[in-house]
């Protein structure tokens, strides 16, 4: 290789990395989505001039069909089908790696030029690829409704995960040993099988820890062809990507209370005691109207706004600008309580609001939300659930006991809008909607706070 095209290469890499970090704050998140897309062009162009023989044709056919592909879903998929989109994306960066890595090193092998220190590299990318492929797949069809999303406890299904793990190990240590394509087939083979079996038990609120994973896992599988291709730019583009992938992983599993074990050996459920929703809510529950709750806020100073997943399937989040903005021409302070986990992917409230151009400063986070609610007038729930539930700080028996939640029922008022008293990811009650504070006002989430914004105008 060049030392322009090493350079170029070098370029790409720092450009990686201040992308990655740029994304870290709302404020940044485009410029780094830029520069990391530009990185991506840079490595792309050297990679293409650096080779010799490139067969133009085929590769603008790659393009066209590519682009065409990505440019429908970026504009088709919705928010709330985007972490199935984010599933489907790792399954194909694992097969890619599968590919590279098998063609490598068959041809190597038929030209016996295989050089044995790459033979670990290869073993490793066709493993991880080749569990991310097939277990992201399985995520995909889970997400999509095409097969059943619930988790399996079965444990015989995990002692065969043991046992298909170490099959897979002792394959990678026969193909190091004795490089040759049978081997290679095998690997492929039963780590294919292991990404179904490994990720068909996880189900539930969990699906989203392990769409992180399997993420980190593609990252990982990238940086092995790195390795095996002798390229410097995959080793650490993957590296990059198989890191923050894990650092996400490890803050959804905080965020969850879960550990990573758990999430992928145990169910949320495992035990938890989940007491029935009738004697949660049975003659507790106060129903409100617009209206009522349009003339609570109308003398409210302080306001918090707390999204989750319902403002998302309602699309909800113009109609919250507008409250909000209404709400502050009365002089009422609104601030927006974001959990880490409300919805069903990281960042998934931030990106909805910023799209309806609420100012990044008046999202707070949920350590800085949580002391203010004793002097918050009202908390307004739009669609959450699960990060509201008291049940989780107060019931050591709730199969959520112990994730940090937000404390809006230590609001003055707290008013719930939901279609109706059906449980969230979690799948259990939530007391606060029983709470002698709370008002429930039932409805689509978006035409409930259209209705209110336009009481208020009329209070
Ligand atoms: P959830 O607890 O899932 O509750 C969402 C609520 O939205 C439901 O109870 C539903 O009630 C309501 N809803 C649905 N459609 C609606 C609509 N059109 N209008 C109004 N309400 C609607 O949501 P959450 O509080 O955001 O919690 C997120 C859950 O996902 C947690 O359990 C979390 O652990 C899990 N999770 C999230 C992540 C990430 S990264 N975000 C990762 C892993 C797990 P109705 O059907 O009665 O309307």
């Amino acid at each position: 290789m060049s030392d322009l095209a090493q350079l170029g290469y070098l370029v790409s890499a720092v450009l990686f990395i201040f992308g990655l970090k740029a994304l870290s704050r709302p404020r940044t998140a485009v410029r780094g989505n830029l520069m990391g897309s530009l990185g991506m062009l840079v490595a792309v162009i050297v990679t293409l001039t650096d080779r010799g023989i490139v067969d133009y044709g085929i590769l603008a056919i790659g393009l066209l069909v590519g682009a065409g592909i990505g440019l429908t879903l970026a504009v088709r998929v919705q928010m709330t089908g985007m972490p199935q989109l984010v599933a489907l994306f790792n399954g194909f960066g694992g097969a890619a790696s599968v590919l590279v890595g098998a063609a490598t090193f068959v041809t190597a092998i038929d030209a016996d030029e295989f050089a044995t220190d790459t033979s670990a590299a290869t073993a490793a990318a066709l493993s991880v690829g080749a569990v991310t492929f097939t277990g992201s797949l399985v995520a995909f069809a889970k997400l999509q409704e095409l097969v059943p999303g619930g988790a399996m406890t079965e444990s015989a299904l995990r002692w065969f995960n043991i046992g298909i793990s170490v099959v897979i190990v002792g394959l990678g240590v026969g193909l190091v040993l004795d490089p040759g394509n049978l081997w290679l087939w095998a690997i492929i083979a039963v780590a294919l099988i292991a990404g179904i079996t490994l990720v068909a038990p996880i189900g539930g609120a969990d699906m989203p820890v392990v769409i992180a994973l399997l993420n980190s896992f593609s990252g990982l599988a990238a940086s092995t062809t790195g390795f095996i291709l002798d390229n410097s730019l995959l080793i650490v583009a993957g590296s990059l990507v198989g890191a923050s992938g894990l650092l996400l992983t490890r803050i959804m599993c905080r965020a969850m209370n879960r550990t990573l074990v758990n999430v992928l050996f145990g169910s949320i459920d495992a035990g938890g005691v989940t007491v029935g929703a009738d004697e949660v809510y049975e003659g507790k529950i106060t129903s409100s109207s617009a209206e009522e709750v349009a003339m609570i806020l109308e003398t409210a100073q302080r306001v918090a706004i707390i999204p989750g997943y319902g403002m998302a399937v309602a699309q909800a989040q113009h109609a919250v600008r507008d409250l909000s903005r209404s709400l502050e021409d009365r002089g009422a302070e609104v601030v927006f309580a974001i959990h880490p986990v409300a919805g069903r992917m990281p960042g998934h409230m931030n990106v909805l609001l910023a799209e309806a151009e609420i100012p990044y400063d008046q999202l707070l986070e949920m350590d800085t939300v949580n002391p203010t609610f004793d002097r918050t007038d009202v908390a307004i729930i739009i669609g959450a659930n699960d990060v509201v539930n008291p049940d989780a700080r107060e019931n050591p028996d709730s199969p959520i006991a112990g994730m940090p939640i937000l404390d809006a029922d230590r609001a003055g008022t707290v008013v719930v809008i939901k279609r109706s008293l059906s449980p969230g990811f979690a799948g259990i009650p939530n007391p606060l909607f029983a709470a002698d504070n709370t008002l429930m006002l039932f409805g689509d989430g978006r035409d409930a706070v259209e209705q209110i914004t336009r009481a208020l105008a009329t209070v």
